[in-house]
């Protein structure tokens, strides 16, 4: 498990994991560009899903992405804590690493998911994303793609 500064859409994994909305159809942020790299086919294939609830992940192919599956999940929108937020994002971590381990993926590449548009803190979304995974068997390659240096050292520190 490692942490490195990236522009996921660039990796070259089994699989990458989007930090999507519960339409699945796009937006912003990391998702947009997801979106823009793929190609129009990974929208197709989102419109036949029907959407996915907070905390929950569905799997696509990768298309034009270097990456072989997109795995889509909805982190919650952070609204001071109380809410179960930090239940949720776990949540998003654990349902993401039992797709890829469903579809044989071995290389696994994680955005820093809800801390964007969505506002969540990310010092503390770091911890849930580290600790929940460090409580799951993975044999295979992790890495917490951050975007920027900040969030890099905010990830280093946990793991
Ligand atoms: N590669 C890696 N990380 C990125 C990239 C990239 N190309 N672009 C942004 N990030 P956000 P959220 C980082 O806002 O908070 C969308 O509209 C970004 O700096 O993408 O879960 C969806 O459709 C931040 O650290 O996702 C939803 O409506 C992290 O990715 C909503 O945004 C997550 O930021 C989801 O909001």
């Amino acid at each position: 498990m490692r942490a490195i500064k990236a522009d996921i859409t660039t990796l070259k994994l089994d699989a990458i994991v989007n930090a999507a909305n519960s339409s699945l159809l796009g937006g912003g942020g990391v998702d947009g560009a997801i979106h823009r790299a793929a190609g129009p086919e990974l929208v197709q294939a989102c419109r036949l899903l029907g959407g996915c609830q907070t905390g929950d992940a569905r799997i696509t192919k990768g298309y034009r992405l270097p990456a072989r599956y997109v795995i889509h999940t909805v982190g919650p929108v952070w609204r001071g804590g109380g809410h179960e937020e930090p239940e949720l994002l776990a949540s998003c971590y654990r349902r993401s690493l039992e797709l890829a381990v469903a579809n044989g993926v071995r290389s696994l590449a994680f955005p820093s998911i809800s801390t964007g548009i969505y506002g969540y803190p990310v010092e503390l979304a770091a911890e849930v994303a580290v600790s929940t995974v460090k409580a799951v068997r993975f044999d295979g390659e992790m890495v917490f793609c951050c975007f920027s240096v900040g969030d890099l050292q905010v990830y280093e520190r946990l793991l």
